[in-house]
């Protein structure tokens, strides 16, 4: 229950992979990568789509496609942008991230226009862009992705996540932009060939994936609420809304919890005080059940 990028393919998945009808993609050429991209770009109310090895390839390529060097580009101080891309806008681009403090990666509208710079002071550097962070929410909230991506002009999706592909996402937005894209991931090195066999999990991804995302996050419900029960947690159930799980524990170190899990064959992640689980395709409400077991164990000494 570290991360949902564990998740493995399913049996349909790999069949589906290994039947992949195959070209080669730096010439446009293979069918399977260009059906996930128009149906990835259909998925989210976008004009075209780019399929590239990861989430930190969508972001850095969205962002080099539309931000000039020398620009700003406005993030939350928790994104994965601003954290844990290395730095890639400032090193491959020549933007500057401004991140702003928020409350669990939020930012409000009134802050955003707050930190828009002025046009008229050369000192400072010009506004460049926007970058969101928003979790698989859409399906807590009811709404659809197209409806979750419609303020932005791209936006990125992993298939490699919760979605169960083992590889990929996809950069979405207008034609114009995404053939900038793909200029740029050309340059860094992530032109495919043959990758339609890649591809091909992530087509099953966007078609079948979802329907477990529903299952993942009852699963989540179902164990924030039995953590809710044993001593020494804390957790705020209104925050558990998909499949993460973040609490805190009253009696004991976070680092040792872990390691007691861990040694009862329970592995989990955290930082600062917190521990999180995850719940995913493969983890199953038996697995939970025994999942809470462990914690009793470890939290009883
Ligand atoms: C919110 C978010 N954005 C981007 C990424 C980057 O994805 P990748 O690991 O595929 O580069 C992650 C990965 O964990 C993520 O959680």
């Amino acid at each position: 229950m570290r991360s949902d990028t564990l998740t493995m393919p399913t049996p349909e998945m790999r069949r589906a992979m290994a039947d992949a009808e195959l070209g080669d993609d730096v010439f446009g050429e293979d069918p399977t990568i260009n059906r996930l991209q128009e149906s990835a770009a259909a998925a989210v109310g976008k004009e075209a789509g780019l399929f590239v090895a990861s989430g930190t390839m969508g972001n850095l390529l969205g962002i080099l496609a539309q931000v000039p060097a020398g620009k700003e580009l406005i993030a939350d101080d928790q994104s994965h942008v601003f954290l844990y891309e290395g730095a890639g806008t400032a090193t491959l681009g020549g933007i500057q991230v401004r991140p702003l403090t928020t409350e669990r990666g939020v930012m409000t509208r009134s802050q955003v226009e707050a930190a828009f710079r002025p046009k008229n002071d050369y000192h400072q550097p010009l506004t460049g862009g926007v970058t969101i962070e928003n979790t698989h929410t859409a399906l807590a909230s009811g709404a659809t992705p197209a409806e979750v991506a419609a303020p932005a002009d791209t936006v990125t999706f992993c298939v490699s996540k919760g979605l169960g592909a083992p590889v990929g996402s996809i950069l979405c937005g207008p034609a114009e932009v995404i053939d900038r894209a793909a200029r740029w991931r050309k340059m860094v090195g992530g032109g495919w060939r043959e990758a339609g066999v890649l591809a091909a999990g992530g087509l099953q991804a966007l078609e079948k994936g979802v329907d477990h995302l529903a299952t993942d996050h009852a699963n989540a419900r179902t164990l924030a609420e039995g953590l809710s029960e044993l001593p020494g947690v804390r957790i705020d159930l209104d925050r558990v809304q998909t499949n993460l799980v973040i609490f805190e524990l009253t009696s004991m170190p976070a680092e040792q919890f872990l390691k007691a899990c861990a040694e009862r064959g329970l592995k989990g992640g955290g930082g600062n005080g917190r521990v999180r689980f995850v719940t995913r395709y493969g983890i199953t409400a038996a697995d939970v059940q025994r999942a809470l077991e462990v914690c009793t164990e470890v939290l009883a000494g």
